[in-house]
């Protein structure tokens, strides 16, 4: 493509199987299970989320571990099972891919994108640039503004270069904001200015043209002041010829606590004529959970599914895991947890089923019944916890 980087990754995993080879591995069933298997119809009784998603034009995702992934049976057969989408939790951040200038690991996130080649899945890459998750070698170097420049420039042609064709789509800049719609203070605003994030879009996209290109953050779900800042930033980019394509809402929510603008809120960016994603949906829980909270999470569950389905532009959701066997919330939330559709036992949860409702043939695009409690907004405080 014109005006390409030169990719100076190696892509180890063949990106696309020729024509001719394709036809004789799915002949051979050679391909995978589920490319050679039939597709379960939506309204048939074996349907999966995946199926459901699928039938009504979305995408149904979770976020990925590539620990479980390989060393656990139950994992895997449940992901394959009844998602179409994979984000890797960790395995894309920088830390995890450079933990040393130059000496990259691709190791997990290899794993994790062949798995969702195998079982035709598409892939979000998480993420590109962010003030988290940075390799200690960058986070106290203090390079100066030109170096810091060459350091992100290189992270992400390198990053988007080695899976082009295999991510569909990258949070390019994740979190770039606070609670109050101010831009955050990251060393990537003070050492590169306000326009990092256009100049981080431009360079993703001349890396992977085809990529779609997120903006992702948390407590953006209703309308608020943060959310605002976003809905503006992403019209100046549009008006401005940046390439952006998507919004990505994290829904990190607490039980009961789903604004009631999510599908407003979810509407007006599709407006802008970006793509939104529901990119990390998880609804923590006062532990031990009782049953009724499972039935208010499971009615949250809904509420934003049913927002994004009455949204064409609504691409999909995205839970953050899909167990509670293996969820970030019990970390970084003591006394919370039972975020996720699926217990520690992988059984499905109310939530689960209300997933299966809100996606089911048919559904009618109104709003689920909403929860008690479900109209007030998640307090920044909780939410800048989740983002920290
Ligand atoms: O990889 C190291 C490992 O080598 C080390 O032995 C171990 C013990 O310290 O730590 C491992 O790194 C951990 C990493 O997860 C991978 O497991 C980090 O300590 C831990 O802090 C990190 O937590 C992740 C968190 O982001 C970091 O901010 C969570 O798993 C992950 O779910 C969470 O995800 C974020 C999204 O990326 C952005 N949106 C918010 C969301 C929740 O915070």
């Amino acid at each position: 493509m014109a005006g390409r980087f030169p990719s100076r990754a190696t892509r180890p995993i063949p990106s696309r199987l020729g024509g001719a080879a394709l036809v004789l591995a799915l002949l051979a069933g050679l391909a995978g299970p589920a490319a050679a298997a039939q597709e379960p119809r939506a309204d048939s009784p074996e349907a999966a989320l995946r199926h459901l998603a699928t039938a009504q034009g979305k995408h149904i995702g979770a976020a990925v571990a590539p620990g479980p992934l390989t060393g656990e049976k139950p994992y895997h057969s449940t992901l394959a099972r009844e998602f179409n989408e994979v984000t890797p939790e960790n395995a894309l951040k920088w830390a995890e891919v450079e933990p040393q200038r130059g000496k990259y690991d691709w190791s997990a996130a290899d794993r994790i994108i062949e798995f969702a080649q195998r079982h035709r899945q598409r892939v979000r890459g998480h993420t590109l640039v962010w003030h988290s998750q940075n390799p200690s070698w960058l986070a106290n170097g203090d390079f100066a503004p030109d170096e810091l420049r060459g350091i992100l420039r290189d992270h992400i042609v390198t990053k988007v270069n080695r899976y082009e064709d295999r991510i569909f789509a990258w949070d390019v800049v994740n979190e770039p904001f606070n609670e109050d719609g101010g831009m955050r203070e990251t060393m990537w605003l003070r050492k590169l200015g306000r326009d990092y994030i256009a100049t981080a879009l431009r360079w993703a996209h001349r890396a992977d043209p085809d990529a779609k290109l997120y903006l992702n953050d948390y407590n953006i779900m209703g309308i608020n002041p943060k959310s605002d800042a976003m809905y503006e930033l992403v019209r100046s980019l549009k008006r401005r010829g940046v390439p952006i394509h998507g919004v990505g809402i994290q829904g990190h929510r607490i039980l009961g606590q789903i604004p009631d603008s999510t599908e407003e809120n979810i509407r007006r960016f599709a407006e802008l004529g970006v793509d939104v994603a529901i990119t990390e949906l998880d609804v923590r829980i006062p532990m031990p959970a009782s049953e009724q909270e499972l039935r208010t999470q499971a009615a949250n569950y809904a509420q934003v599914t049913e927002g994004c389905l009455a949204v064409r532009r609504c691409v999909g959701v995205t839970t953050w895991g899909f167990t509670d066997r293996h969820s970030w919330i019990p970390d970084w939330f003591e006394g919370q947890g039972a975020a996720l559709p699926f217990d520690e036992q992988y059984r499905p949860k109310p939530a689960y089923y209300a997933l299966r409702e809100a996606l089911a043939p048919g559904n009618g695009r109104g709003r689920a019944p909403s929860a008690p409690g479900s109209a007030a907004p998640a307090t920044a405080a909780a939410d800048s916890r989740a983002g920290r």
